[in-house]
């Protein structure tokens, strides 16, 4: 099938439905040390296609609930090449909420510009096509870059979960909690009006 005929499309990339080639691919990748400490996963054998999946689906916030998960792979323009995921999970029934999650898998594509430009693309899906209310997230105190990406989206900082995150060794250790409300999205995306005159 022709993935352009249902994709989600940015300058820089496009969304598809994440697929098993891409999943085989994701888990090579896994172990690369930046991921293992901005994900705080095991890396994954190629044998793990079902724990990649359960991780992705696994929701960091308490108060969020169990409901429809929605994975896309993030595809830079150009090469057509799959580069990282970006989901959605927990979207309940009343569509009230969902949360976000996202990696760039491929090293070399971090940096670029590439993951703002998913997570704003996942953002206009969640509100636009799917019409939540609200998407959170969490993400590592230490992990400035996805910060940065996550408020040039439109996220805001709510507060700490403290030692929310159990890591593969254990140690339990705090989440920050971002969040960004509909209203709040259509505020940052207000289409600019130019007047000439
Ligand atoms: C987080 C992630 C999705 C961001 O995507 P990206 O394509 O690398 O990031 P972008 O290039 O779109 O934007 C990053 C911004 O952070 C800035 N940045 C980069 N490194 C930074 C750092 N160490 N401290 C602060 N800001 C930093 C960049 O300058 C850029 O801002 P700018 O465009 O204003 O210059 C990607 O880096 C990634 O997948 N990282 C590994 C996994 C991960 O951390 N996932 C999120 C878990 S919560």
């Amino acid at each position: 099938m022709d993935n352009k005929q249902w994709c989600l499309s940015g300058h820089r990339v496009y969304l598809v439905a994440l697929n098993d080639s891409h999943i085989s691919r994701y888990i090579k990748l896994s172990d690369d040390p930046e991921l293992v400490s901005t994900m705080g996963w095991r890396p994954f054998g190629v044998d793990e296609k079902g724990r990649f999946l359960q991780t992705l689906q696994m929701l960091s916030i308490p108060c969020y609930n169990d409901g429809q998960f929605l994975a896309f792979s993030i595809i830079s323009v150009g090469e057509d090449k799959p580069i990282g995921y970006v989901s959605l999970t927990g979207i309940d029934e009343d569509k009230s909420k969902a949360e976000l999650g996202i990696a760039i898998m491929e090293k070399d594509y971090r940096g670029h510009g590439y993951g703002t430009e998913a997570l704003r693309l996942a953002l206009r899906y969640g509100f636009e096509d799917l019409g939540l209310a609200l998407i959170g997230l969490t993400v590592f105190p230490f992990n400035q870059r996805a910060t940065k990406a996550y408020e040039k989206a439109g996220f805001r900082r709510r507060g700490l979960l403290p030692k929310s995150w159990r890591l593969p060794t254990g140690e339990y250790v705090d989440m920050v909690l971002m969040e960004i409300t509909r209203e709040q999205w259509a505020q940052y995306h207000k289409p600019t009006v130019t007047i000439s005159l």
